[in-house]
């Protein structure tokens, strides 16, 4: 276990696998069963080989929730766009730092467009990879699968990363959330947190035909002795 000064634990369902057809029910449904933030999933078909949706999406879950909302950019050059999911009302604005060539500008960027700043790892990627950037970010997202779709199979290593990584945020700004995204469900949930993670994602394991939000959330927070 990870010694952390008191970063609240939160749980973040992914619409990724929501019925976009009733989006608004279904992020409403996350809400009213006790979500801590939503998690909105941005790709191009460039950075990752899918393709989503833009600001205008994050417009219409702004417009159906209070909660905050993480816009995670799976984009090329992010920086392009973040005024756009700025104003569209993202609360927390997560660029990959594989995927921008000045990463310091783009986090400034953010800062200066009054949002929270996220920075995100591809599993490959090394954890040295925030360590210049870490003193300016409120949040990193270590992915525990390789982004662009929901439903896949948690990467084992991840747990190591993020263990260490705790250790590096602890070093240079200790009241940074650490976020794992990726192949997160009841099994597995209190692992990650053990290792460090105090955001949690989880797309198919909230957003699926087994159970509704609320028993999904419900069983989540029972994997992690909450309930
Ligand atoms: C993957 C996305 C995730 C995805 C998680 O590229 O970044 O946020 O929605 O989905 P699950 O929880 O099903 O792995
Ligand atoms: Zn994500």
């Amino acid at each position: 276990m990870v010694a952390r000064p008191n970063l609240p634990l939160r749980i973040a369902p992914s619409i990724l696998t929501a019925d976009f057809g009733h989006l608004r029910g279904a992020v409403q449904a996350a809400e009213e069963a006790g979500a801590d933030a939503i998690h909105l999933d941005v790709m191009d078909g460039r950075f990752v080989p899918n393709l989503t949706f833009g600001p205008l999406v994050v417009q219409a879950v702004r417009d159906a929730t209070d909660l905050p909302l993480e816009v995670h950019l799976m984009i090329e050059e992010p920086e392009r766009y973040l005024a756009a999911f700025a104003q569209a009302g993202g609360t927390t604005l997560t660029v990959h730092v594989e995927a921008t060539c000045h990463l310091h500008r783009t986090v400034q960027q953010i800062v200066d467009l009054g949002c929270r700043a996220g920075v995100a790892l591809n599993p490959g990627t090394p954890i040295q990879a925030v360590r210049e950037i870490a003193p300016f970010v409120d949040l990193v997202l270590v992915m525990s699968v390789n982004p662009g779709f929901g439903g896949q199979r948690f990467i084992q290593t991840a747990t190591s990363k993020l263990r260490r990584m705790r250790r590096l945020l602890d070093e240079f700004n200790p009241t940074c959330d650490l976020e794992v995204d990726g192949g997160i469900g009841p099994e597995n949930v209190a692992e990650v947190v053990r290792h460090g993670a105090n955001v949690v994602v989880a797309g198919s394991a909230v957003y699926n035909d087994r159970g509704s939000v609320a028993e999904n959330l419900q069983a989540l927070r029972a994997g992690l002795g909450l309930a």
